[in-house]
């Protein structure tokens, strides 16, 4: 496995391979990497004959009070288990070489951008759709891996790609949870053992009302109530948005759904985690337990 720090000797590597007709397969990261990331490079391996991981932590994407300077980094372990997984190159710039001192060129999905997560973090994906749109100039990928657990960032990608004819694939893996249901993130590793236990109420509230809509309650405001009222019997949580929205325009629903993404976002002492789960879906609306 190889790393490359620097984004014109990426950009040479990718070139090099589509002239000799391979097919690139990309995730973008940004590492301390958990069992979501490694599902994602088992799909990147299947889909492509080149795997690229990237590592950055983007400060874009961070707003001013933020937690980018704490987020949790550790290339040397991430490398090992890149390497596991078979990765072909782990591209991991410096922020200087990705943002010069005169950068001024930015993208966003107006529409997209705006509720949920967008409304709680300004700014938070014009830097998503920024660095994803750099990456995919660097890394040239024909594939690109993301997880349905930031299930926003996933449609404005989508969107982003769509809308401005980049000529890439982009697939969707189901959130990789832990065994007890808590969804993998690096931001996990922020929580106390008592904060731990707390946070197991998201994938509780959730999952009883994705249990209610499988038993026939199709009512919005119903099934928002279910998964609130475990979450808010949870001291430790506090609620920052709890949604039920269409899953391909993120719109809200009212009255009788059929189909729905009941996302969510909660601060669990001072760190803020994201759920979400599909209702009425395929594939997709499988939420794992790891193991
Ligand atoms: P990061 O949070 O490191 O996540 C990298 C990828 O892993 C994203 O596609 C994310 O959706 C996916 N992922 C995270 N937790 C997951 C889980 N439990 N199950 C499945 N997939 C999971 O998302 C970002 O980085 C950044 O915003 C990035 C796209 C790299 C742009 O900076």
């Amino acid at each position: 496995m190889e790393v490359v720090k620097k984004p014109k000797e990426m950009q040479t590597k990718a070139e090099e391979w589509r002239k000799s007709g391979l097919r690139i397969a990309f995730v973008p990261t940004m590492g301390y990497f958990h069992e979501g990331h490694l599902s994602l490079m088992r799909e990147g391996k299947k889909r492509g004959d080149v795997l690229v991981v990237s590592i950055f932590v983007n400060p874009l994407q961070f707003g001013p009070s933020e937690d980018y300077a704490r987020y949790p980094r550790d290339l040397q372990r991430d490398l090992q288990l890149a390497q596991k997984e078979g990765v072909d190159v782990v591209f991991a710039p410096e922020v200087e070489d990705m943002y010069g001192l005169n950068f001024q060129t930015f993208v966003e999905v107006t529409e997209l951008q705006k509720p949920l997560c967008g409304e709680k973090r300004p700014g938070h994906f014009k830097g998503v759709a920024t660095v994803v749109a750099k990456l995919f100039n660097i890394v040239k990928p024909h594939v690109a891996i993301f997880g349905l657990k930031d299930y926003q960032q996933y449609l404005i990608i989508k969107k982003m790609v769509e809308d401005l004819n980049m000529d890439i694939e982009i697939v969707g893996m189901p959130t990789v949870r832990e065994k007890d249901g808590l969804a993998a993130s690096s931001r996990n590793a922020y929580l106390n053992s008592e904060e731990r236990k707390a946070a197991l109420c998201l994938f509780k509230g959730l999952s009883e009302a994705k249990k209610a809509f499988l038993a026939g309650e199709k009512d919005a405001n119903r099934l928002l109530k279910i998964a609130r009222s475990v979450i808010e019997s949870e001291p430790l949580v506090r609620l920052e948005y709890l949604e039920l929205r269409d899953p391909d325009d993120l719109r809200p629903l009212e009255g009788e759904v059929e189909r729905g993404l009941i996302a969510l976002a909660a601060w669990v002492g001072n760190t803020r985690l994201i759920d979400n789960m599909l209702l009425g879906e395929d594939y997709r609306a499988e939420d794992h337990a790891e193991g």
